[in-house]
């Protein structure tokens, strides 16, 4: 059936004897706009993507580089692409990684807004932002700096869409308490915000991304009490890596699963 408006789509949301499921694609409703006309037919699906690239001071910087332009610029319309940089204040004097990432985003014409932190830092910093929680969709985001992962992790869990978020690290600590602090569907570590996909993930094709937390039918044990979270762990891999240049074949075969204790 072609839904294409509000008030159609609200109708069929309260037709619950006659609809189980809905799949609504390419629609111009927002779907914020179905999460809450939708009063019992679960919505899947996620509003927004807001996805943070946080770049620690113990982070291989070449490789943070590669991981932003991977992130921000592989396909910039994309709900994984990233929207705020978060950079940690030390790599401000202790290396030139904001001026590199900066000319690195300037040359592929991503316009930059600066963060509350940065902006008062800097005497010429690009211009602040109109609000942190935006998600650009196009060659422009936020850069921002904290000041520890604890203040990284506080950031996403306040401006982020609970979508897909990344640590740049070479400190195994920081990378756990960065991937354990946030309640995000997919937290990555050193790898492109980008592989947050479907096909990418061997699902087969992408179908979605729910940034929904439970998915129980029947009588529910334990287990239905239970959410996903998608941890990835890469070593600078890039969506781009896994293209014909990039020469990277996805393998897609089970791999056992090992308990992190
Ligand atoms: C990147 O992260 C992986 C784990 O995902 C780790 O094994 C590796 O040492 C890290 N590499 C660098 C250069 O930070």
């Amino acid at each position: 059936m072609a839904l294409d408006s509000q008030k159609a789509v609200g109708k069929v949301l309260k037709a619950t004897k006659l609809a189980d499921k809905l799949e609504l694609r390419q629609i111009t409703v927002p779907i914020g706009v179905l999460m809450t006309q939708s009063k019992h037919i679960p919505v899947l699906g996620h509003a927004e993507g807001i996805c943070h690239v946080f770049v620690d001071k113990d982070a291989d910087l070449q490789m943070a580089l590669k991981i932003v332009r991977d992130s921000k610029l592989d396909y910039p319309a994309a709900c994984n692409a990233m929207e705020t940089l978060l950079i940690h204040e030390e790599l401000m004097e202790e290396s030139s990684f904001f001026d590199d990432v900066c000319r690195m985003l300037k040359k592929h014409n991503v316009k930059i807004h600066s963060g509350p932190r940065l902006s008062r830092r800097m005497t010429f910093s690009p211009p602040l932002v109109k609000k942190m929680k935006t998600e650009y969709g196009g060659l422009e985001c936020a850069i921002e700096l904290v000041t520890s992962v604890e203040q990284a992790i506080e950031h996403v869990v306040n401006f982020g869409s609970g979508h897909t978020d990344v640590v740049v690290t070479r400190n195994e600590d920081t990378a756990q308490r960065f991937i354990n602090g946030i309640d995000s569907a997919c937290a990555f570590h050193n790898a492109s915000s980008r592989f947050a996909d479907g096909y990418r993930f061997g699902l087969g094709a992408e179908v979605g991304i729910s940034t929904g937390k439970i998915h129980a039918r029947g009588p529910v044990g334990m287990e239905g009490l239970l959410t996903t979270k998608w941890i990835l762990h890469g070593n600078g891999h890039g969506a781009f890596d896994f293209t014909e240049s990039g020469g990277m074949k996805f393998l897609h075969e089970p791999i056992p699963i090992v308990s992190e204790e």
